[in-house]
Formats: C-alpha cells, structure tokens, sequence
C-alpha cells in the first residue's frame, strides 16, 4: 500500500486534462459513495451532487466558470450543491430515516429531533445556506482525497458563477443553489502544472503542537 502522503503529493489542482480519456463507471460509483459517505453535521446531508458527462452541457458551463478550461476538457464536472428546503419536515424525515435504518424508537430520537427542529427555526436562509455550504466543502475535501488515493486528477473550483449555473442547470427548481465545482478525469501529458513543486509553508508554520 502506498504512503497516503504518496497520493497527496501526486495530486495537484489539474489545469489540463486529457480530453480523450473518460473515467470509467467503476471510478464514478466510488466517487458516488465517498460523496455520499461524507460526514456532515448532525448527518443531515444537506447536499446533493450532480454529475455531468454531457460534453455540450459541459461547454455551456465553461464559460460560467470564468473559461476555465478544465470544465469542458475533463472527463466528468462534479457540480456540489446545497438543498435550500432544510425545514421542520426535512429534520423530521432525517430522524425516520434514523428510525427505519437503526430500528431505534420515536421516544429515544424525539428530544434530539425537536431540539435540532428548534434550532434550525432560529436560523435564518442566510445562516442555514452557509451552514449547508460548510458541508459541501467538508464534501469536496472527501473527494478530493479519494480522487487521489483512485488515481482519479481533479480541480477545485470556487471561481464560477452560481447564479448562472443554477439558472442554466434549473437548480432552483430542484430545491438546489451550486456552491462548488470540480472537474475530474485524467491530466493531460502536457500540463506542466503536474511537475511544480508543491507551494507550502513550513510545516511547522501551520501545525502547534501542546503536550
Ligand atoms: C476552495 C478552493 C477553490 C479553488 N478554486 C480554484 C479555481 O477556481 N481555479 C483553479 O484553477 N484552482 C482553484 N483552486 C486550486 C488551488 O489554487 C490549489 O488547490 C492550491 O493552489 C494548492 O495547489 P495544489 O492543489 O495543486 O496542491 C481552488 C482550491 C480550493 C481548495
């Protein structure tokens, strides 16, 4: 098995990929289950993960992402989005869906459920879109890693416009607003991005230490 730090140093945010070569269906069903195995707070998952391979779609969206390139060269883009309709009833069926997959009782679950019912009734759409959005982060975070350890090149992308990929993808009628993008696929041969240095402080710059 290979050192983890050994994938993390192959990984870089990939600026050209290989637009012939296409990630196989086993690669995107593992990136479908680590989106969906992301921890998030309470377990709420108030996320949601779209998966473009529609070549047209993705060179629509090229130019909403600040003509990034990657975006219509890679393989797959990964758009992560946040639910907007975190409400009484969506707290409420996440706690069913406690009770239905663990067999444990309304009467055990119930104090949690109102008190989480509770807390999100003082939260304005403000405070809960970027509550969502950590999630999706910590979500991208996941991926990122696991794209690494499958030998999978992606790029995070925050430089996009939201509102036009939520007008063009017809996210508002999903419940949907996009916060995140990441194409993934294979680097292309000359992406001379591959063989810089990594750019990092010192390590013991960013970690302290308290014995
Ligand atoms: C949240 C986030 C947003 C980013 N947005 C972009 C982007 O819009 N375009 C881009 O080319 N790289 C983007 N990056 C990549 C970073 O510039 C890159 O990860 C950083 O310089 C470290 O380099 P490395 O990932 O190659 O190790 C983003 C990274 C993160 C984590």
């Amino acid at each position: 098995m290979i050192n983890p730090i050994e994938h993390l140093k192959w990984r870089y945010a990939t600026k050209k990929f290989d637009a012939t070569r296409k990630l196989p269906e086993e690669k995107i069903n593992i990136l479908k289950e680590a989106f969906n195995l992301t921890a998030t707070s309470y377990g709420l998952q108030p996320i949601k993960l779209l998966i473009i391979k529609d070549q047209k779609v993705k060179e629509d969206l090229m130019p909403l992402t600040m003509h990034q390139m990657q975006v219509q060269e890679a393989s797959h883009l990964l758009v992560f989005c946040v639910l907007t309709g975190i409400d009484k009833d969506y707290v409420t069926n996440y706690f069913e869906l406690v009770e239905n997959t663990r067999g444990t009782s309304k009467t055990i679950l119930a104090p949690f459920r109102d008190i989480l019912i509770d807390e999100f009734k003082q939260k304005d759409e403000k405070e809960i879109f970027a509550w969502a959005k950590n999630q999706a982060y910590l979500a991208m975070g996941n991926l990122l890693t696991i794209c690494a350890i499958e030998k999978i090149d992606s790029c995070p992308i925050e430089g996009f416009e939201p509102e036009k990929y939520d007008d063009y993808l017809k996210l508002n009628e999903k419940g949907l607003k996009s916060v995140l993008v990441m194409p993934v696929g294979y680097r292309a041969k000359n992406d001379f991005f591959a063989e810089f240095k990594k750019v990092r402080k010192d390590i013991t710059e960013t970690i302290i230490e308290i014995e």
